[in-house]
């Protein structure tokens, strides 16, 4: 059975009887798929109990994307945790993280400045907002995120780092359909031939990774050839350094990563790999 709670003070009760014990965290916004699954999997790996979040997150929404369309699905959310092993599940409200008066935010600098940062003003702000909030409350010895959110992975590794939050962030492979899409809850939106047109981005980074290529604007070519062919419009092709996110004009020596944002229709998805 997973145990569902709604307020800060369930978790706290419940996580100081845990004696001792290893505590995994993994933070998510519900519309659970496999993705999400092999990181309560791997969590169990790595801690004697695994607990997950399942809030839709308003503050790292922009206010003309889709909070409000975002999917849905506790019940079935909460029977996915339980599937893979996850022993309590906090689904808070709203009104909960963020009460009247609330008025702190965490804002990471420079790994947080450019690609999503960028083109989605506030949105790391409010991720590491709120996964600083989960960290304190439920001090987890690991946090377990995916690499499919590359950049958002940087940022929380980067706040749990600085803050001394004593947790160790844990990046786990992206998951992929068979056909090579990163698997977003995002795609639930994917409609008709879109779902087919959204492969250009896994196929345009595919084409880079086994390009034998170090110039940085021919391995972009590669992947703006996949999406232009497919009709995905572009919001950024780029290529930087693994660690720090800075632009690379060559990938030779050092380890790179090619990050992409495009909409197939009104969808905007993400993807990227490593090279
Ligand atoms: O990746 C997500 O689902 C969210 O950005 C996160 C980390 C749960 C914060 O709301």
């Amino acid at each position: 059975m997973s145990l569902i709670f709604k307020t800060p003070a369930e978790v706290r009760s419940f996580t100081q009887e845990l004696h001792g014990k290893r505590l995994a965290l993994v933070p998510t916004m519900g519309a659970l798929h496999d993705g999400h699954l092999a990181l309560m999997r791997e969590g169990a790996k790595h801690a004697d109990v695994v607990a997950a979040t399942i809030f839709v997150n308003p503050t790292q929404f922009g206010p003309n994307e889709d909070l409000s369309k975002y999917p849905r699905d506790l019940d079935g959310d909460v029977a996915k945790c339980k599937s893979a092993g996850v022993l309590f599940v906090y689904a808070p409200d709203a009104d909960t993280v963020y009460p009247k008066g609330f008025e702190t935010y965490v804002n990471v600098e420079n790994v947080a400045k450019r690609l999503e940062g960028e083109k989605r003003p506030g949105h790391f702000r409010g991720v590491a907002t709120v996964v600083t909030k989960l960290l304190a409350l439920f001090r987890p010895h690991v946090a377990l995120f995916g690499e499919k959110d590359y950049q958002q992975l940087q940022v929380i590794k980067a706040l749990a780092r600085d803050l001394e939050l004593g947790v160790e962030i844990v990046g786990i492979p992206t998951v992929r359909e068979a056909d090579g899409l990163a698997m977003s809850s995002r795609n639930a939106y994917l409609k008709g031939d879109e779902r087919q047109r959204a492969l250009a981005l896994s196929k345009g980074l595919h084409a880079a990774q086994t390009a034998n290529e170090v110039d940085a604007e021919k391995l972009k070519a590669l992947i703006r050839a996949e999406l232009q062919a497919a009709d995905v419009r572009e919001d950024y092709v780029e290529i930087v350094d693994a660690d720090t996110l800075e632009p690379l004009s060559e990938v030779a020596g050092r380890s790179a990563r090619a990050l992409v944002a495009g909409f197939v229709g009104t969808t905007r998805l993400i993807d990227n790999v490593a090279l």
